[in-house]
């Protein structure tokens, strides 16, 4: 085995949950090692959220990764919901006390990490392949891999499995540990990047007779839409007019108009929500899409992961500074109040927004008087704002 490795915490995977622990652990003073299958730079080109709840922005400030964000990150106060051809604001600021939202693209968020894990000798080895996990049942817990041939060891105190959902960690623990919590939507989203000015000062979340379809942007200059399409979707039937022709469609509005721009990228993704209890077995502990997965109508995947982390690395701390386990042993309890939360926050979002296939027309109606109330009432448009600027966050930040 060439080059054994000891680390306190074994990272599985380089995405925001894996990336946001290793650094705040560093911060902590506690040692970490992340291993990461794809290459740094897959990891950072990959178009992925772009909406950091204030909880997040607030985080990653104090962990002085914000720079770059504070100048290029775009602040939002509200957003719109738009039905029936008119558009109603939710006005964040004044219903959350002055809260609001930063747009700026996960991959970004990446970027940061990755450059401040390297301004602060970070080991996060990328594009290392068979990952394993072993030993977590016991208090010797290894993660072993090969890169260039060659195969590695790491042994560590504690494993931290943040490689998503399709990663390794959750497929680890041994059958009959966890209870899996699965609903599949019966639609998709089609997505495009589009080098055009973004329509609309803020995100546009619209129910149309012809499905869902959403504003969103990264930047000044370039627009992310989407479309409620199949979940199987063929995306070669979608030649670029046919989407700016749909977009165009759902998204209608008196006196509006959306500006089209050069398709950069296009893809489809499913949606589903899913939960594992618990987030943990033995040294092994789960965080980030590994454990949970949202549809992305409330856009809160990012922020979820960035949520278990600092439950998670509160814990480590605890541990290495007073050899105590309460903090760690309540980790999944702590996460999945919160979890469980957003995933409501999620569903209903996705279920208030979306036709779906069998719908009746009671249902129908019942979307549109749902739309009216949130639209309508302060007290309904506040439980919208609170969730999606963010909950709070348990304790104090760092
Ligand atoms: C995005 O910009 O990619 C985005 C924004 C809001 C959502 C989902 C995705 O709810």
């Amino acid at each position: 085995m060439a080059n054994p490795q000891r680390t306190q915490v074994g990272i599985v995977g380089a995405g925001p949950a894996g990336l946001v622990l290793s650094h705040l652990l560093y911060l902590y003073g506690i040692d970490s090692i992340v291993v990461e299958n794809r290459s740094r730079q897959y990891v950072e080109d990959r178009v992925r959220a772009g909406v950091l709840e204030q909880g997040t922005v607030d985080l990653l400030t104090e962990m002085g990764v914000g720079e770059r964000m504070k100048t290029e990150g775009l602040i939002h106060y509200g957003i719109e919901l738009r039905f029936g051809g008119r558009g109603h604001r939710i006005d964040f600021k004044d219903l959350t006390g002055g809260k609001g939202i930063m747009i700026y693209a996960q991959h970004e968020v990446l970027k940061d990490l990755n450059n401040a894990r390297a301004a602060t000798g970070g080991q996060v080895y990328f594009e290392v392949e068979d990952v394993s996990v072993h030993g977590f049942d016991g208090c010797r817990p290894t993660i072993r891999y090969k890169k260039d041939g060659n195969s590695h060891e790491i042994s560590c105190d504690f494993i931290a499995g943040c490689d998503g959902f399709h990663g390794i960690c959750r497929p680890s623990i041994p059958s009959g540990v966890l209870t899996e919590y699965v609903r599949e939507y019966p639609f998709g989203w089609l997505g495009i990047l589009a080098e055009a000015r973004p329509s609309s000062e803020e995100l546009i979340y619209t129910y149309h007779d012809r499905g869902f379809a959403l504003l969103s942007m990264r930047t000044p200059r370039i627009s992310r839409l989407y479309l409620q399409c199949k979940p199987d979707e063929d995306i070669a039937l979608w030649e670029d007019e046919r989407i700016w022709q749909e977009l165009h469609t759902r998204l209608t509005s008196d006196g509006w108009k959306l500006t089209e721009g050069e398709i950069l990228q296009k893809g489809v993704t499913g949606m589903r929500s899913f939960v594992v209890e618990p987030m943990q077995y033995g040294r092994l502990f789960l965080a980030g899409d590994s454990a949970h997965i949202v549809p992305p109508t409330g856009a809160k995947g990012l922020n979820l992961a960035v949520a278990d982390v600092r439950v998670l690395a509160r814990g480590f701390k605890e541990f290495y500074a007073t050899g105590r386990r309460d903090l760690l042993d309540s980790y999944s309890e702590i996460a999945l109040r919160r979890v469980w939360k957003v995933q409501r926050f999620s569903w209903w979002m996705t279920s208030m927004l979306h036709r779906f296939p069998d719908e009746n027309p009671f249902d129908r109606r019942r979307q549109l008087a749902e739309l009216d109330y949130v639209t309508g009432s302060r007290a309904a448009a506040k439980t919208l704002a609170e969730n999606y600027v963010g909950l709070k966050l348990p304790g104090r930040h760092l």
